[in-house]
């Protein structure tokens, strides 16, 4: 079994950007990402219509990692300071050690990298801080940059689940991909 603690908050970093704590104070450029219905299409969330909305979605990213139940970074730009993106892991399992990785990135940042760049240091750690042996996500079939990211980062492609997720309000399919500590390793 593993322990999950997130105090102090890890702070992380790469070539290009920081991952940090999401603040109040980054309200104006998480609503631009939470408000865009194209990041919103193959997420469980609806488009937010106002600041009140993203205020709640900083609100809860905080009550969930004062509870160890999940931790979600914000993509800061280094270039800009500007925040470009979240991150999180959850879905902790402490007894198999597996947790699974979610992403959004700003429209306008697409296709540059940062995904792929900010994954593979979350990968890190995962594997080697929290000691995770496996890390996973489902992607909603069509969804071919998301799958592109994890594949560029080192996952395997598993398998489809059928019926899997709800998002809004329909049920759709899941495809299962996974990393090992094992396979980060080599
Ligand atoms: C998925 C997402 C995070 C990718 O972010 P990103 O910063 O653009 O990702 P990267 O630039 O690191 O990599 C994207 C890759 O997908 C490729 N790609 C983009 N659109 C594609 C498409 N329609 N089909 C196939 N590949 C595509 C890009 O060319 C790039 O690959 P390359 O580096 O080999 O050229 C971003 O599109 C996003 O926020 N989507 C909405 C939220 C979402 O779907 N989250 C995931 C839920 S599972």
């Amino acid at each position: 079994m593993i322990q999950i603690d997130f105090k102090p908050f890890p702070k992380l970093e790469t070539e290009r950007l920081l991952l940090r704590a999401i603040e109040l104070s980054d309200v104006d450029d998480l609503f631009e990402i939470l408000s865009d219905p194209v990041v919103a299409e193959n997420d469980y969330f609806y488009p937010v219509d106002s600041k009140e909305k993203a205020i709640s979605f900083i609100e809860r990213y905080h009550r969930e990692l004062e509870n160890n139940e999940e931790i979600t970074w914000g993509i800061i730009l280094k270039e800009n300071q500007k925040l470009i993106g979240t991150f999180c892991l959850g879905s902790f399992d402490k007894d198999a050690k597996r947790a699974e990785i979610g992403y959004a990135i700003s429209q306008e940042q697409w296709g540059k990298g940062y995904a792929t760049e900010a994954t593979k240091q979350i990968l890190s750690y995962g594997f080697k801080n929290l000691k995770l042996n496996r890390i996973e996500a489902t992607i909603t079939p069509g969804n071919d940059s998301s799958v592109k990211v994890l594949e560029k980062s080192g996952f395997e492609r598993e398998g489809l689940v059928r019926q899997r997720d709800l998002l809004k309000g329909k049920l759709v399919d899941g495809i299962i991909m996974g990393m090992l500590a094992s396979e980060f390793m080599e």
